[in-house]
């Protein structure tokens, strides 16, 4: 088939719907994998070790994925807490939840000055188009009391070659499909297709895996300092090699 009725996007924000419609357990929103569903616990149970809840903390948590650091903070007795997912379609399916979630992109977050005493982003900003990271920084030390806890995890240190491949064709497409995720993704990808051609339109493949964003601990800690953070400390990813994490404070 023609290539020009094939369209790819790597804007992760397009993809979250997707994850959304398909999910089948709400661990799918975390985007970790089906099966990782203890490694998402274990990760946020020690990220919740590093900032150290207390009864007085207000958390903002952006990018919440399947809300698994909300529930251990409540759990730990904390004030408030609040998550933020990329699309409401994300926000849907954890309202139901009873959590508190909203709808809010990493650069331009609705909330006020200085309303958290915990500001966490995990594994979110390597989704984040580069150009939007000094605003993503700004905006999370602009709702940070001062002095309050930034924790900003699983930042990758350098570009990784993206798993899924360029297709030139729909053929290629349904055979990467049916290989990586089986029957059921690859008729579902043959329903779109069979779609996209009645209607006319171009098929659009989101695969969800390019990293937009990365950068050495030392980069990374002069951009934190340029939006107005102090790092507290930072190191290497226990589970993800190659990925840091990074403690930091609103300076002032
Ligand atoms: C890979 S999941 C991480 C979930 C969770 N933080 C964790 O560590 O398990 C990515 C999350 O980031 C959110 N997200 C993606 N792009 C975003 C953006 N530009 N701004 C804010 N959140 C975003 C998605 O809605 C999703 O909840």
């Amino acid at each position: 088939m023609p290539t020009r009725t094939l369209v790819r996007s790597d804007d992760y924000v397009e993809y979250c719907p997707q994850t959304a419609k398909h999910a089948r357990d709400l661990h799918d929103l975390a985007l970790r994998g089906r099966h990782l569903k203890e490694l998402t616990k274990v990760i946020c149970e020690s990220l919740a070790d590093v900032v150290a809840f207390g009864p007085g903390d207000d958390l903002i948590d952006i990018g919440c994925g399947d809300g698994t650091l909300l529930r251990i903070a409540h759990q730990r007795g904390v004030k408030s807490a609040i998550g933020l997912l990329a699309t409401d379609e994300e926000v849907d399916l954890m309202r139901r939840t009873g959590l508190n979630t909203r709808q809010a992109l990493s650069h331009q977050l609705p909330l006020p000055d200085a309303c958290a005493s915990v500001v966490v982003s995990n594994n979110v900003l390597l989704a984040v188009p580069s150009e939007k990271i000094p605003a993503s920084l700004r905006e999370m030390c602009r709702i940070a009391k001062p002095g309050a806890r930034i924790y900003i995890g699983e930042v990758p240190s350098a570009g990784q070659k993206d798993p899924t491949p360029q297709f030139a064709t729909r053929s290629e497409v349904l055979s990467h499909m049916y290989r990586k995720h089986g029957l059921r993704t690859w008729f579902g990808m043959l329903r779109r297709m069979i779609w996209s051609q009645i209607v006319g339109k171009p098929l659009t493949i989101l695969p969800g895996t390019a990293i937009s964003f990365f950068a050495t601990p030392e980069e990374f800690v002069q951009l934190c300092r340029e939006a107005g953070m102090e790092v507290i400390r930072h190191w290497p990813h226990e589970h993800y090699g190659g990925r840091n994490n990074f403690l930091l404070r609103r300076a002032n």
